[in-house]
């Protein structure tokens, strides 16, 4: 018997290695018996762990998607799952290189099943985190306490550093916890709940927040739990409403039947930013043939023409991206070219009409470098943004709409104010006027400059989760 032991049950990296040297030992998976962090797969004492210098085997022939697979399901706490992924890999190495393809197989269902209780986990550690703002002796830090199922804590993070990176934060759970400091990612030991604070100001808000969001009209009790099991919610501060707001809705909706429409009170001040000069005057139509003409900054030379929105005048929702790219200014119209596609996969996914909506951007011409045949796209700067601030405000002026989507920071900016941050406050809704909302969210560029695919499905997700919010006056 062929023993060894993982310091870390949940590091990919350590059992790759081992996993490698045992299949160059020639180690069937009946003889290795696995430990990690005091579990055993099995009783009984084993031989000495592997030597660290012991040679591995080359395991290019494994389909990438089982390390994949191996990657997502070593996160899951049944203490069988090194065993179980080693005997698949010994059994893919083995003769049996189709066997991911049988979804009967016993391991190969108890993996996806492993690996489908992880992520759901992951998803709920990223909806269900709290932060409590405490002061540290270099200013506010936030500090939430989670209890997930399995040892997703590392996994995560990195979504909680793209969300918050201007944050300080600790996330702590009886595993282990993650601390970001604004520059450095740390993992440690697990922490117990008396470490985290409970209960300030920002809380208070929250549950504010939540209350006055809360539409008993559209209460799924069933749909409710399920998406925010009950085991969530001693963490939550919401939650403690969430027993009243049930009792309360039916008498809740009727009231709202009775009552004329109202906006909600939350009110992050933030106005539309005026255009310095009086708005240019016109239809929809007319200031597209204006601004065709437009030579307020020097973009307009080398462009091939200028991009105006597009979509209906009564469109209830308006979606700002930042500037054209190489194929919208060829094409003339926004959102054309590879960013335009993941939009509307992403609305497609949310089942929501783009011809419904106007789309434009906050410059309306395509800046770009030179380079050979090609044209590299550079960054509008502050007076170009400023001389095309009129268009922007003239189209929003025209259509009224009830809600803003600001795709990117630029957009955001010009928006909702220069101090908006786009990492710490996408996803939040901003109340701009007694008519118009607006939040904002990343620009489908990000997602597609991000490296690595899983990072780019996980990013596409949380994209399309933020453009929900659009779904209800979508309709
Ligand atoms: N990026 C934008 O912001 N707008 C477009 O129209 C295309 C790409």
């Amino acid at each position: 018997m062929q023993s060894v032991v993982l310091e870390d049950g949940s590091d990919f990296a350590a059992w790759r290695t081992a996993a490698r040297q045992l299949l160059a030992a020639g180690a069937p998976p009946a003889q290795v018996q696995w430990q990690a962090g005091g579990a055993t797969d099995l009783f009984g004492a084993g031989q000495p762990a592997l030597p660290a210098d012991a040679p591995a085997a080359a395991v290019g022939r494994v389909p990438r998607e089982f390390m994949s697979l191996a990657d997502t399901v070593l996160a899951h706490s049944d203490p069988r799952r090194h065993a179980v992924l080693y005997r698949m890999l010994w059994r893919l190495t083995h003769g049996e290189r189709n066997l991911l393809q049988i979804a009967s197989d016993d391991d190969v269902a108890w993996a996806h099943m492993a690996a489908k209780a992880v992520r759901r986990d992951m998803h709920k550690m990223k909806a269900f985190v709290r932060f409590r703002e405490v002061d540290g002796p270099d200013g506010a830090v936030f500090i939430a306490w989670f209890e997930p199922s399995h040892d997703i804590v590392a996994r995560v993070a990195p979504f909680f550093v793209r969300r918050f990176t201007g944050m300080r934060w600790s996330i702590l759970t009886p595993l282990r916890s993650a601390h970001w400091d604004g520059e450095t990612l740390r993992l440690q030991a697990g922490a117990e709940k008396a470490d985290a604070p409970t209960g300030d100001a920002l809380e208070d808000l929250w549950r504010t927040y939540f209350a006055n969001i809360f539409n008993p009209a559209r209460l799924k009790v069933r749909a409710m739990t399920q998406e925010m099991p009950v085991r969530y919610w001693k963490n939550l501060p919401e939650a403690a409403l969430i027993p009243g707001l049930i009792q309360d809705a039916s008498a809740r909706m009727q009231a709202m039947v009775d009552k004329a429409p109202t906006m909600p009170q939350l009110r992050i001040p933030a106005p539309v930013k005026p255009a310095a000069a009086p708005l240019p005057a016109g239809s929809l139509a007319e200031l597209r043939e204006q601004a065709r003409q437009c030579r307020a900054c020097p973009l307009w030379q080398p462009a091939t023409q200028t991009v105006f929105g597009e979509g209906p005048e009564d469109a209830r929702i308006v979606v700002v991206g930042e500037q054209p790219g190489d194929q919208e200014d060829l094409a003339g119209q926004p959102f054309a070219g590879p960013s335009g596609e993941l939009f509307n996969r992403a609305l497609a996914q949310l089942g929501i009409d783009r011809a419904g909506l106007y789309i434009t951007n906050t410059v309306k011409h395509f800046k770009f470098e030179p380079r050979g045949k090609r044209r590299l796209h550079a960054r509008a700067n502050a007076q170009e943004q400023a001389a095309c601030r009129q268009w922007l405000a003239a189209e929003l002026d025209r259509i009224r709409p009830a809600l803003i989507v600001c795709l990117g920071a630029m957009a955001a900016q010009n928006l909702f104010g220069g101090d908006f941050r786009l990492l710490a406050q996408r996803g939040q809704w901003i109340t701009l006027d007694q008519h118009t909302r607006g939040f904002a969210t990343v620009h489908p560029s990000y997602i597609l400059r991000l490296p690595g695919e899983d990072a780019r499905a996980a990013a596409f997700e949380e994209f399309v989760r933020d453009l929900g919010m659009m779904r209800e006056l979508a309709g």
